[in-house]
């Protein structure tokens, strides 16, 4: 349908006429109406990158690159009108780049089910970080795992155009480094009292992270040592085990201390009971450990759950619909001074440039659970614990609150534009009063080819990944071309005057005849497009949202 719109629109005496002939004058033709889109293209740029620069934190990256293809400046004026003269590119097919390692299966199905451009692009070998080759102009989907590229090309100009998007956001820190992402956590809820959020169950649902000091914060650090010296505390590690547990900013249960006994003194020494405090600057933060987790035949358990947001102009996220599952390697009991019983995710390695064997395939199998949340519904119902359909009625609900607030609460650093979008996989704890914790946020997420099963998840996952960037790209096209329409009508030469109407429609948002397919499992729980409660799709309540 959206074809034969835009079919009937500009661009069909040339389309037609493409399909029938070649003759010189439809080249001149079509060259026409590239010109036509190169010049308004050269315009938005100019609009774009004012408000860009306007609303970034990251300023200097925009227009200081550090490296510039030669044709950069002119790349992405001919990779956007010729979209615009050949909409199949983006209505039909996906053209993905996805770097390395080239042995991963991320790779894999992006070389199996798109049209994977640049195959052979890595960085060069000389100059690190140095991307040499001009990029294609069908190129839709940057979705490499190198996350700084807005360093090596002026976005907007060389890489980043309007009809393309990249998968990480410059300023995504805030949410993906464990000492970041607490720091803006304890400064959003200290905030509900500044914005005069009163009710006191805004800000327990707002709180999707326990109890939490950071060590190098004088008076983090010293209120954390005085809750040592009370009766309270004493009591609880002698019933309940250990009370704190330890972070740096390592991923996957790596940089993770457990305060036992032995662990206590040492951390007690080493901060001389709090009279360090002040003097110790190593970032640290001592989080309450959540010591009645839910258990699985005995065994704490984890999931894992997938989230993307697709834009950051305005912010727009969606979490997927199945989750992974895992389970700690040792049986839990409070005393177990096993570090296995506590932290679930000890055993995976990763490094990611490894090529070849992905020493990432070493993952402990076994600790994986192959069945989905669902499961646990069944489980806990089994156990009288909950009713058919807890899953969708309460738990999803709980974790897409925690997501949201955990982006409200961190994208204040994050550039603004709707070319940017990060896709994270979040870990989840589940306590015993079924109430869920976020335990850390991961960036580039291991897609792993583990078992059968899971390739099949994960190339169902990746294809509904595509197929979601593609909708907000096939948006924007459609509102582009029907813009182009308008201009044409008019004989418009510049645009410059309309800057607020084209601001406007380079925002991203879903076009109605581009809904995700009813079998697509991403679930959108984030529109900034939207008004009030309904940007958070009603989940936080008008007034929590001050
Ligand atoms: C980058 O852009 C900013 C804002 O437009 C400007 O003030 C600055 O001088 C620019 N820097 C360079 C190196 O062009
Ligand atoms: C906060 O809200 C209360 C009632 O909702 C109101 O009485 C009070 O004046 C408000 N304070 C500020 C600083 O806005
Ligand atoms: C704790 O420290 C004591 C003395 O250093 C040692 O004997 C004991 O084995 C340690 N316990 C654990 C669980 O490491
Ligand atoms: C730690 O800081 C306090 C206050 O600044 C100071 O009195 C004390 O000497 C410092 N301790 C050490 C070991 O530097
Ligand atoms: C923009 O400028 C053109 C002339 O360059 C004019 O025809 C048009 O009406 C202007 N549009 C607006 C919205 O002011
Ligand atoms: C807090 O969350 C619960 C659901 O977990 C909800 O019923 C309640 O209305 C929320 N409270 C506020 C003030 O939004």
């Amino acid at each position: 349908m959206v074809i034969a719109l835009i079919i009937k629109g500009i661009l069909a005496p040339l389309i037609i006429l493409l399909l029938y002939s070649n003759s010189k004058a439809l080249q001149n033709q079509e060259q026409q109406i590239r010109n036509f889109w190169e010049n308004i293209f050269g315009e938005v740029y100019q609009i774009r990158k004012q408000t860009f620069v306007k609303n970034s934190a990251f300023k200097p990256e925009y227009n200081q690159s550090r490296y510039n293809v030669a044709e950069s400046p002119v790349y992405c004026k001919k990779s956007d009108s010729y979209k615009m003269v050949h909409p199949d590119i983006v209505l039909q097919d996906y053209y993905v780049w996805r770097d390395y390692p080239p042995t991963n299966l991320p790779k894999k199905i992006t070389l199996d089910k798109t049209f994977a451009v640049l195959d052979k692009v890595s960085p060069s070998k000389t100059a690190s970080y140095k991307y040499e080759y001009q990029l294609p102009l069908q190129l839709g989907f940057i979705y490499t795992t190198v996350s700084s590229l807005y360093n090596n090309y002026v976005w907007g100009k060389g890489l980043g155009c309007v009809l393309q998007k990249y998968s990480h956001i410059p300023g995504k820190s805030s949410v993906a480094m464990k000492n970041q992402l607490i720091d803006n956590f304890m400064k959003y809820i200290r905030d509900f009292e500044k914005k005069n959020i009163t009710n006191p169950e805004c800000k327990r649902n707002a709180s999707f992270i326990p109890e939490t000091y950071r060590l190098n914060d004088e008076d983090d650090c010293k209120a954390f040592f005085e809750t040592f010296k009370t009766d309270d505390y004493q009591k609880k590690f002698k019933k309940y085990g250990p009370q704190y547990i330890l972070k740096t900013n390592q991923h996957r249960g790596e940089g993770i201390t457990v305060l036992f006994e032995n662990e206590t003194k040492d951390i007690l020494e080493e901060y001389n009971y709090g009279q360090e405090c002040g003097n110790i600057s190593k970032q640290v933060i001592a989080q309450r450990y959540i010591s009645n987790p839910f258990l699985y035949k005995g065994h704490k358990i984890e999931f894992r759950i997938y989230y993307t947001i697709i834009s950051t102009k305005p912010v727009i996220a969606y979490s997927y619909s199945r989750a992974l599952i895992k389970r700690c390697a040792k049986p839990f009991s409070v005393h177990s001074t096993e570090k296995g019983a506590h932290v679930c995710n000890t055993a995976i390695v990763k490094n990611l440039v490894k090529t070849d064997k992905d020493d990432e395939e070493i993952e402990d199998e076994e600790f994986f659970i192959d069945w989905y949340l669902e499961g646990l519904e069944d489980l806990l119902i089994k156990q009288g614990r909950a009713k058919k359909g807890w899953l969708q009625s309460y738990l999803y609900p709980k974790i897409h609150r925690s997501l949201i607030h955990m982006t409200k609460a961190t994208y204040h650093s994050f550039a603004r534009d709707s070319t940017f979008g990060e896709f994270f996989a979040v870990d989840f704890l589940l306590d015993d009063n079924l109430d869920v914790w976020v335990l850390e946020v991961n960036y580039n997420p291991q897609i792993l080819s583990v078992t059968p099963d899971r390739i099949k998840r994960n190339y169902k996952m990746l294809e509904d990944h595509f197929e979601l960037q593609y909708a907000y790209i096939k948006s924007k096209l459609y509102r582009l071309s029907q813009f182009g329409k308008t201009l044409m009508k008019n004989n418009a030469k510049s645009i410059l005057n309309q800057s607020k109407q084209v601001e406007e429609l380079l925002r991203d948002k879903l076009e109605s005849q581009f809904e995700l397919s009813k079998e697509n499992l991403y679930v959108k729980i984030m529109d900034e497009g939207q008004p009030g409660t309904q940007a958070y799709t009603n989940l936080i309540s008008k007034e929590c949202l001050k």
